[in-house]
């Protein structure tokens, strides 16, 4: 086979619905907690994949704001888990020159927890090999409602005009506005939804779902994401012979 003439492409902005824990563990006949620990180590993984194939950015779904009404124990379970991950893992990611953020209404965290994440940014702020996106307590139309209220304050201010708002000005509000849109979303599990993650952000980001459980998930999976993905045309509503002769990709 003829060696290809691009190196294929690789997502500058990958994008997860780490799904599947809690099915993991029934699996083995233990409790969903144990699932969920299994998840946080398929996260060390999933970052030490991201920074070996020179991905720039990397979000990963680790709590919707509809997950708060799950069961008392285990939302008091994975907050703990939260806790000892942000003292346990934060000066490893600082040291792979990770910047790490959190996304979402982190108001309704404890305190202890909106500490550790507050430090955890500010430790990281200047990294720049991986932007590394946590969404927690996040929901996409939360995302959109409160971009929208932002822009509604500014108008009854009387800063702005509302003809004045637009696209880009409603997504400069919106989480992640300062990096490119995800270029592939990969949902584990084998739930075919979105489930409120980054409605905005993914308007033109390439879908790919596995039945995989997150806590299983490895390089092999995440390579099989990745060759799939060069395979895509991204034609943005153009059409194919559009595509080929421009160079090189458009990105919206
Ligand atoms: C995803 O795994 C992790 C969180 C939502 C916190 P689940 O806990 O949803 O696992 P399943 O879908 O029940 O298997
Ligand atoms: C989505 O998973 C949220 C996270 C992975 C954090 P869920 O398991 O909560 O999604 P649904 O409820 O099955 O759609
Ligand atoms: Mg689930």
């Amino acid at each position: 086979m003829n060696a290809p003439a691009q190196p294929a492409p690789v997502p500058r902005h990958l994008a997860i619905i780490m799904d599947g824990n809690g099915r993991w563990a029934q699996q083995r006949h233990r409790p969903r907690l144990v699932g969920h620990r299994a998840g946080a180590r398929a996260v060390r993984r999933c970052v030490a994949f991201c920074l070996q194939r020179g991905i720039q950015a990397l979000t990963l779904f680790a709590f919707s704001s509809e997950n708060w009404n799950r069961p008392q124990e285990e939302v008091s379970g994975l907050m703990k888990l939260f806790l000892r991950a942000l003292e346990r893992e934060v000066d490893t990611l600082h040291q792979q020159q990770v910047q790490v953020r959190f996304i979402g209404a982190r108001e309704r965290f404890d305190p202890a927890i909106r500490a550790r994440m507050q430090a955890a940014e500010a430790l990281t702020a200047s990294n720049t090999r991986l932007v590394l996106s946590i969404a927690a307590s996040y929901g996409g139309r939360q995302d959109i409602t409160a971009a929208a209220r932002a822009l509604a304050v500014e108008v009854a201010a009387g800063r702005l005009r509302p003809e004045q708002i637009d696209e880009e000005r409603l997504g400069a509000h919106m989480a992640l506005a300062d990096l490119p849109a995800p270029d592939l979303f990969i949902r584990t599990g084998g739930e075919l939804r979105i489930s409120n993650f980054l409605l905005w952000q993914l308007a033109y980001t390439e879908l790919w779902f596995t039945p995989t459980l997150w806590p299983d998930v490895d390089a092999a999976v995440l390579d099989q994401a990745l060759a799939d993905y060069a395979r895509r045309e991204r034609r943005f509503g153009l059409t194919t012979d559009q595509i080929r002769s421009l160079a090189p990709e458009p990105h919206p």
